[in-house]
């Protein structure tokens, strides 16, 4: 059986086959590469910090409370200190409302106390308390990403 294409001047099917198989080993090669490489990089993503300034001291006058709509939580002042409770609802994440006994959620009714403890839900956890310190510039600073146990306040 003749093994060539009937093209003298053409390639042979024997030629062909290892060209094929010799792209076929550098591809794969390849491949195996790029996967070692990728593996070898961790998957970590950073992320954003979440602490920000709310200003100084002297901003939250003993009594007060502060809503800071874009960052979602509520700086309260009292004769113990400050302290910052998240405005997001541990329901579905809507943002509550400030009333008398505590905190609202417009969405689907669920009510925590002053300190955010549940009331009623459907929420299934208490709105959470943030930490709060001071900049070496003697503002205040929150960090939404450090949640603290629930009565626990920032003398100034
Ligand atoms: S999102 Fe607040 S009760 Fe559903």
């Amino acid at each position: 059986m003749d093994d060539k294409t009937g093209d003298k001047e053409g390639i042979t099917r024997r030629g062909f086959l290892g060209m094929a198989s010799l792209w076929a080993v550098i591809l794969s090669s390849l491949t195996l590469l790029a996967g070692i490489f990728r593996m070898s990089k961790a998957d970590v993503y950073y992320e954003k910090s979440r602490r920000f300034k709310i200003g100084r001291p002297e901003n939250f006058p003993v009594g007060t409370v502060k809503k800071l709509d874009d960052k979602r939580v509520f700086i309260f002042s009292d004769n113990d200190g400050l302290y910052a409770v998240s405005s997001v609802c541990t329901h579905l994440g809507c943002i509550v409302n400030a009333v008398d006994w505590g905190f609202q959620c417009p969405c689907h009714g669920s009510k925590f106390n002053r300190d955010g403890r549940v009331i009623s839900g459907p929420a299934p956890r208490n709105l959470p308390w943030f930490k709060i310190s001071r900049h070496v510039d003697g503002s205040l600073v929150v960090d939404a990403g450090r949640e603290i146990r629930t009565g626990t306040k920032f003398r100034v």
